[in-house]
């Protein structure tokens, strides 16, 4: 009875020891897994780091003329435009700098877009218009330019040439906006300033003024972006 039990407690001693050898290569293999996933997570990281760091020429088009620049890849539109062109493009506002403001709005392909959160590298070998690419018949100001102005639309100013990029992008596509669609398509543009009826007024305005210019063949409605 006792040898039984010598016997019965060594097999249970030996499962017990197979056991906790296998639990411990399980576990050490478990660690050492755990340090290789580790390891390839920072390594894919330090390989991200190292991708997104560094400097990247890029050409883009910029008011009809190719520009080189070089950037790092984190650079913004904005960014790219006021600080790596030369000359300075710097029509273009930095406000908010948090895509909540639209005082960046430029065109690219003729689309409004805010260039504080748009990456300059996305816009490679696109056409981009800022406010100093914009013109209306004969070289003149484009008349949205001329009515901001003329109807009080433009005060600190801060905002102006946001709205200019957008109205001119709006006027092409809606040659005569009503008030609601004028709310509708400015909704990401603010102003501090004016209270935006002078804004409207001055949209308006310019509306009916490309739209004498069209009837005696002077322009084109936003023919400059
Ligand atoms: S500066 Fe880009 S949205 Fe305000
Ligand atoms: S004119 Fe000052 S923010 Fe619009």
């Amino acid at each position: 009875m006792s040898s039984q039990s010598d016997s019965e407690l060594s097999r249970k001693a030996f499962d017990r020891r197979s056991f906790l050898k296998g639990a411990g290569g399980a576990a050490a293999g478990s660690v050492l897994a755990t340090n290789m996933a580790g390891a390839a997570r920072a390594q894919n990281g330090a390989t991200k780091v190292a991708s997104v760091a560094g400097e990247l020429p890029l050409t883009f088009n910029v008011n009809g003329t190719d520009l080189e620049v070089t950037v790092e890849p984190r650079t913004t539109l904005l960014s790219a435009l006021r600080d790596h062109c030369s000359p300075p493009m710097t029509g273009t506002k930095l406000v908010c700098d948090q895509a909540s403001c639209g005082a960046c709005t430029v065109l690219v392909d003729g689309e409004p877009r805010l260039s504080c959160l748009t990456l300059a590298r996305t816009v490679a070998r696109q056409k981009v218009t800022t406010i100093e690419g914009v013109r209306g018949a004969e070289g003149r100001c484009h008349p949205l330019q001329e009515t901001m102005g003329e109807c009080g639309g433009s005060q600190c100013g801060f905002c102006t040439t946001g709205f200019v990029m957008a109205g001119v992008a709006l006027l092409k596509k809606n040659a005569r906006p009503s008030r609601a669609e004028l709310a509708e398509a400015l909704s990401g543009n603010l102003c501090r300033c004016t209270g935006y009826i002078k804004i409207f007024d001055a949209f308006e305005a310019a509306a009916a003024r490309l739209a004498d210019e069209q009837a005696d063949g002077s322009t084109d409605p936003g023919e400059a972006a």
